[in-house]
């Protein structure tokens, strides 16, 4: 990154975004979730993005497809022709029987009709990192509904999330963390990122302080507990990122 690209636009997200659409009420990372938290009143969703075996970006957590669908074996080897028949509602309850593993287009034009916000976690499988983190800010480029604000890209993964920057840099990223890393400023200035979302299992208020001193918005996933949440915008971190949104009260 340049200099010119350090500082970019940064992301103004509302005090709690809906985690994997609202993952406590709906399957993770489907149209459901996406459409529970917009019922809840959410006017923010994370979801993670992941590629498949051809390039198409879809919504998916985990590298492999056993936990949240009724297949089996890495995503990453599936093209996605093969995947769209999957089940990814059943295994959270049957009444999302029939919930599929949507595209990242299917999830933008879902954003575009609720005027939802989100914030796009790219999610590469293995030795994908910089091909998803082109092709997932390639597709925002070409399709992020205009109504909204603009998509914040953040990742684990410094090297999908360089790519990204690379692809767009007019889009604000932020780094993901899950132990706190001493030299995260650095990091965060070699990716043009201005924000740094952290665990809430290993921060301290000491961190937190650090961080907001320094400039860079603070966002903490994953919260569920009101008392957790008040203690953590009591330190200012800016947003929290919960399965369950409507628990999570603004100071
Ligand atoms: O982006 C916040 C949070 O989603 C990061 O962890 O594993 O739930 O994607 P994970
Ligand atoms: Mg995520």
């Amino acid at each position: 990154m340049t200099a010119e690209t350090r500082h970019l636009p940064s992301a103004a997200l509302p005090k709690v975004v809906g985690h994997r659409g609202a993952a406590g009420h709906a399957p993770e990372n489907t149209l459901s979730g996406l459409r529970a938290a917009h019922e809840l009143g959410i006017e923010w969703v994370e979801f993670d993005v992941m590629l498949t075996a051809e390039g198409t970006p879809v919504l998916f957590h985990d590298e492999t497809l056993d936990r949240t669908t009724d297949g089996t074996g890495r995503l990453a080897d599936r093209r996605w022709e093969d995947l769209r028949g999957l089940d990814a509602g059943s295994w959270f309850g049957p009444t999302f029987k029939g919930q599929r593993i949507p595209s990242l287009h299917e999830a933008l034009a879902l954003l575009g009709r609720t005027g939802m916000g989100a914030n796009v976690e790219l999610k590469p499988s293995e030795g994908q990192d910089a091909t998803t983190g082109v092709i997932t800010a390639k597709t925002l480029q070409e399709s992020w509904p205009a109504n909204l604000p603009a998509p914040l890209i953040s990742s684990f993964s410094e090297k999908a999330l360089g790519a990204a920057a690379d692809q767009a840099p007019e889009f604000p990223r932020a780094l993901l963390v899950w132990e706190f890393p001493a030299d995260w400023q650095a990091r965060c200035e070699a990716l043009g990122a201005t924000g740094l979302h952290a665990s809430a299992k290993h921060l301290t208020e000491a961190q937190a302080r650090g961080v907001i001193d320094a400039g860079y918005a603070l966002r903490v996933y994953t919260v569920n507990d009101p008392a957790q949440a008040a203690g953590l915008y009591a330190w200012g971190v800016e947003s929290l990122f919960s399965d369950y949104p409507e628990r999570l009260s603004a100071p």
